[in-house]
């Protein structure tokens, strides 16, 4: 029995979506992809633009993170921004960030234009001679009313309002390709290096978790069937987030029980909490036809690809070439189960199902 005043936590913040690892496994090739791209920065030079492609919770916020914290203990010839486009959406949000990070404080609160806000970055990496590198995380984010391209046309071209600024670009993004969503110009001037963070395996995911347990655990909390089954359970979501939180949420339940160890059934019983980890992250990364998709497919509990793609099609007049990436895509990221059936009557043809109850997309996505 487990005393009211024991716990099975060691170190309990291990077990928040924010904690930054300490150790960041299986994403070595990433990393040096991410350090090859920035390092003509260290020799003055502008760095090579990149951008981080992968499903959510694939580990490419924390990569960002990795590689500017190491940044920044080497080298004071950077500097580095990491911008959340969520919370900072407009052109505006963006620069106000970098003015915050290189002035370390905020712009003069009377109000500065747009211009000034810019070329006060601009003159900063100029004159001090540093690089700046941003970051722009879930860049999706910046895509309406073409926001991206004036973000992007701004940091790539700087050079040429104010010569010596030098400047360089990591997008961040769960999207599969940014190929029909810039301006051709930005895409020429931007020249990015894609770097890809796939879903991870099976043994990279007990890797990833069994550290994380046996940092956060006292020995002995969680058996290795125990860990195996929480495994099962994030292989199904391809999500790390739904690990992470299983470990804490059933390990809480464990102490509920006042148990010393976590039981399979402590996990089974906080699964179906923890899955809507994933299912809030992974509609962050939607577009409006993406959502409009998720929102018919809801309506019933099956579809013919062909049958969805009409209604879509009445909808919103798009063509099958979108609609097929959006299927693609909704599939990737797990929403979606899209299966090739056997040969019908008018050939092959995919079912669409969800893989979450419609009421639980519905609720968060609006009808
Ligand atoms: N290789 C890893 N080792 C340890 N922890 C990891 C690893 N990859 C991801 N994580 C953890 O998984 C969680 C999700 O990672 P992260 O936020 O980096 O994903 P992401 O790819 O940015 O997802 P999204 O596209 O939804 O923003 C974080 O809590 C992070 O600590
Ligand atoms: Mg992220």
């Amino acid at each position: 029995m487990l005393l009211w005043e024991q716990t099975l936590f060691k170190d309990r913040d291990l077990f928040e979506l924010d904690h930054l690892p300490e150790h960041f496994l299986h994403r070595e090739s990433q990393m040096n992809s991410l350090k090859f791209c920035i390092r003509p920065a260290l020799q003055g030079a502008r760095p090579v633009n990149c951008l981080c492609l992968g499903p959510p919770g694939t580990g490419k916020t924390t990569a960002i993170m990795k590689l500017f914290e190491e940044i920044e203990a080497d080298t004071s010839k950077l500097v580095t921004v990491q911008v959340n486009c969520q919370l900072n959406s407009t052109r505006y949000a963006v620069f106000y960030q970098l003015y915050k990070k290189i002035f370390e404080h905020s712009p003069p609160s009377s109000g500065i234009s747009f211009k000034r806000l810019f070329e006060k970055v601009a003159e900063h990496s100029a004159e001090e001679d540093k690089v700046l590198v941003v970051a722009l995380d879930d860049i999706n984010y910046l895509f309406h009313e073409r926001e991206v391209d004036h973000v992007l046309y701004s940091l790539l071209r700087a050079h040429e309002t104010c010569p010596g600024a030098r400047m360089g670009v990591i997008g961040v993004m769960s999207e599969l390709t940014l190929n029909y969503v810039l301006d051709p110009r930005v895409v020429s001037v931007l020249q990015a290096e894609e770097v890809v963070f796939p879903l991870y395996t099976r043994e990279e995911i007990r890797d990833i978790l069994g550290r994380r347990a046996l940092m956060g655990y006292y020995p002995g909390v969680m058996a290795d069937d125990v860990l195996e089954a929480v495994v099962d359970y994030v292989e199904k979501s391809g999500d790390l987030r739904v690990g992470i939180d299983l470990l804490k949420r059933s390990g809480l339940s464990a102490e509920k029980r006042a148990s010393k160890s976590i039981s399979l059934e402590d996990v089974t019983g906080s699964y179906d909490r923890s899955r809507l980890v994933h299912l809030t992250y992974a509609l962050k990364s939607l577009k409006e036809d993406e959502l409009k998709v998720l929102r018919l497919a809801a309506g019933q509990e099956s579809w013919h690809a062909g049958e969805l793609f009409r209604h879509f099609h009445e909808e919103t007049g798009a063509a099958y070439t979108r609609y097929h990436e959006i299927l693609t895509k909704l599939d990737a990221i797990r929403l979606i189960n899209a299966d090739i059936t056997g040969a019908g009557e008018r050939g092959r043809s995919r079912i669409i199902r969800l893989r979450y109850e419609p009421g639980e997309i519905l609720s968060r996505i609006g009808p």
